[in-house]
């Protein structure tokens, strides 16, 4: 009887589809908005041969090594950076994701970030509920517009490419990091720019990137420095890309005119001076969190596990 970890509660979909494929398969899910801590982790995923996990979930070798038996990790999401795929890969359990489900919602929550922040919309709802707003006003609540700035797309893959379009009717130039020059980029007018060169030049940075070696940090004191001031960042990447103190100082000495993020170097803890900034925006990492790319993550994660269970390799393996 073959056994499948489910970390956290998904959308049901997916269980279903798992339930219906392998009438037989004990399912121990764990049916619950609350992190398993490590020991759990490592008692349940004893003898599983699927583990359908969250991008929480730490998934190191000597976390993996308590599950001999494993032939598949399908992660809840388009990052894997909670897992070593290296390990994996050595002991032929495949990891997956879910990508393109989830890039028109993650997009979308960039946008509506860089909009909160450049036109202080979180701020204006603030004073307007706190009873401030006492007639119309010529110079209140003034924010920035897109049209003509400089904005900077650090890691246009496809997350950063729909954010690039979603952009361009704003009127903004627009420039991108990626590992590669992209040609359908260069189409939409949007120009290859290596990293430490568009940090220098942004008006405004968004980022959308995966934490790796290279990534981390790319915010830190020293890079700050370089940055223009007045720059406006925002993060729907992974946390630890930026350097939060760094980003703390930033902000408070007025280098970082604003920021809007939805992922936290110590995810879920947020730094406590950030939620004292009235030119920050802070999201509780909800990118995806749309109906339909969440009922679509929870299928596509069920697809993973059945065809590996299966002995096919699946869809969305990532190495
Ligand atoms: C995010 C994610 O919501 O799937 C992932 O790996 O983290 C996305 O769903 C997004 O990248 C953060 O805004």
């Amino acid at each position: 009887m073959s056994k499948i970890v489910i970390t956290r509660r998904i959308p049901e979909l997916g269980i279903d589809k798992l339930r219906k494929t392998f009438p037989e398969a004990y399912i121990d899910y764990h049916d619950s908005e609350v992190k398993l801590d490590l020991n759990e982790l490592r008692r349940r995923i004893r003898g599983a041969q699927g583990i359908i996990a969250l991008l929480d979930d730490q998934l190191s070798s000597e976390t993996l090594a308590y599950a001999p038996n494993l032939k598949v990790i399908a992660n809840f999401a388009v990052g894997y950076n909670n897992i070593d795929t290296e390990y994996c890969k050595n002991h032929g359990i495949y990891v997956t994701n879910t990508p393109d489900i989830l890039t028109g919602a993650t997009a979308d929550l960039a946008m509506a970030l860089v909009l909160s922040v450049t036109r202080r919309i979180v701020e204006a709802d603030r004073y307007t509920r706190e009873g401030k707003f006492s007639g119309w006003g010529s110079t209140l609540m003034l924010g920035t517009e897109l049209r003509d700035k400089l904005v900077g797309v650090f890691g246009a893959g496809r997350i950063g490419t729909e954010v690039i379009k979603r952009l361009i009717p704003f009127g903004p130039k627009i420039i991108y990091t990626t590992r590669a020059e992209k040609e359908h980029l260069q189409q939409l007018g949007a120009k290859y720019t290596p990293a430490d060169k568009l940090l220098k030049q942004v008006d405004v940075l968004i980022i959308t990137a995966p934490l790796t070696t290279e990534t981390k940090y790319l915010i830190n004191f020293q890079s700050l420095r370089t940055m223009k001031r007045g720059v406006f960042i925002i993060n729907v990447g992974r946390g630890p890309i930026i350097e939060e103190s760094a980003l703390v100082h930033g902000l408070s000495t007025g280098r970082i005119a604003g920021a809007g993020l939805d992922v936290y170097e110590f995810e879920p803890i947020v730094t406590e001076d950030l939620k004292l900034m009235d030119n920050v925006v802070i999201l509780p990492h909800i990118g995806s969190a749309t109906h339909e790319a969440r009922n679509g993550m929870s299928e596509m994660v069920a697809d993973a596990v059945i065809s590996a269970l299966k002995d096919e390799r699946p869809q969305y393996n990532v190495y």
